[in-house]
């Protein structure tokens, strides 16, 4: 796959004429209540659609909404949403089904890594892919029902990393796996599972997984697997929901220990630009990465 800039996305700030959303589109954030998903939330209550701020700490999640009304003037929703939990999953798609009965745009933000920037460990690693993999596609799958039967507005956005690109899987086999076309979601739990397995059984580092933050990139590279598989399967559905995977790049957030090239803000709003894109423009492919210049597309 090429990669190619995207001119329509490299403008700074969301045309008015453009817009194709309201204040009747609903948008999800999860592990919204800092860093890149509180970003996303705030610039998508600016625009006036209606947000649900999530975040598995009832707390922290209120008063991320407090300081939305307090200093912005923005109101939104808020539901406690551990993804990493099924039923804390069950308990939030029951309420968004009563209250709001629609969903249009869902960020599976929320995400974990335990290493500092020139650490590996996996002490962590069943954590680091119930959270960034297993919990966003339970989260997906719970709410696919709930997307508003329009054609071209459901939109599922991924955030996730260029460190689980394909290419950073050094055993040929599985990455044979990864980049073909009838990959199913089946296997790319077994790749997670192995994963796992090596793990518990300490002999993950001979195994070719990616050498920087392992756990971390295995969990992002199945969340990209499952992106592409779930975009196929929509491909040929008539394109009901688009999906996107968006790499914000090196963000200043606590995931990082506040260091990073960008701002959350202007990752946020990047991630924004991607999930707000006009319906003739969502033919751009399912992954992108923020630079200097813009948004990068692989077509
Ligand atoms: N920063 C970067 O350089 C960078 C680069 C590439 C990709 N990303 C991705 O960007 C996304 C946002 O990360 P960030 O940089 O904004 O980091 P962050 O400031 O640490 O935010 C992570 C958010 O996820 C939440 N979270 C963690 N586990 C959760 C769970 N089980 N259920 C619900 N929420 C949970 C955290 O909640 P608590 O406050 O309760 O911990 C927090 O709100 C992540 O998916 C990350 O992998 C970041």
């Amino acid at each position: 796959m090429d990669i190619k800039e995207c001119p329509n996305l490299s403008a700074p700030s969301l045309s008015s004429s453009t817009r194709w959303w309201s204040k009747d589109t609903v948008a999800v954030v999860t592990g919204a209540n800092k860093g890149i998903g509180f970003s996303m939330v705030k610039k998508l209550a600016e625009l006036g659609l209606t947000v649900i701020l999530t975040a598995r700490d009832t707390e922290r999640g209120r008063k991320a909404v407090d300081e939305l009304r307090r200093q912005h003037g923005l109101h939104v929703y808020f539901h406690r949403l551990d993804v990493s939990d099924s039923v804390s999953i069950k308990a939030f798609v029951d309420w968004l089904r009563q209250n709001l009965g629609v969903l249009d745009i869902l960020v599976n933000n929320a995400g974990v890594s335990f290493n500092g920037l020139h650490e590996n460990s996996v002490g962590h690693a069943e954590t680091v892919i119930k959270t960034n993999f297993c919990g966003a596609k339970l989260l997906t799958e719970s709410l696919l029902p709930l997307f508003r039967n329009s054609a071209s507005k459901g939109r599922i956005v991924n955030i996730s990393s260029r460190l689980g690109s394909f290419d950073k899987m050094r055993n040929p086999k599985m990455r044979k796996m990864l980049e073909s076309e009838t990959l199913t979601v089946e296997q790319i739990e077994e790749i997670v599972n192995l994963f796992l397995e090596n793990v518990k059984k300490g002999t993950w580092k001979s195994q070719g997984w990616p050498e920087y933050w392992t756990d971390y990139a295995v969990s992002k590279m199945a969340l990209n697997a499952y992106s592409q598989v779930l975009a196929r399967r929509y491909q040929d559905n008539g394109r009901l929901l688009t999906i996107i995977c968006f790499c914000p790049g090196f963000t200043q957030t606590s995931m990082t220990g506040g260091k990073g090239t960008y701002t959350a803000d202007y990752a946020g709003e990047a991630g924004v630009r991607l999930a707000l894109l006009p319906p003739e423009d969502l033919s751009i492919g399912t992954f992108h990465k923020l630079t200097h210049t813009g948004i990068k597309s692989k077509m």
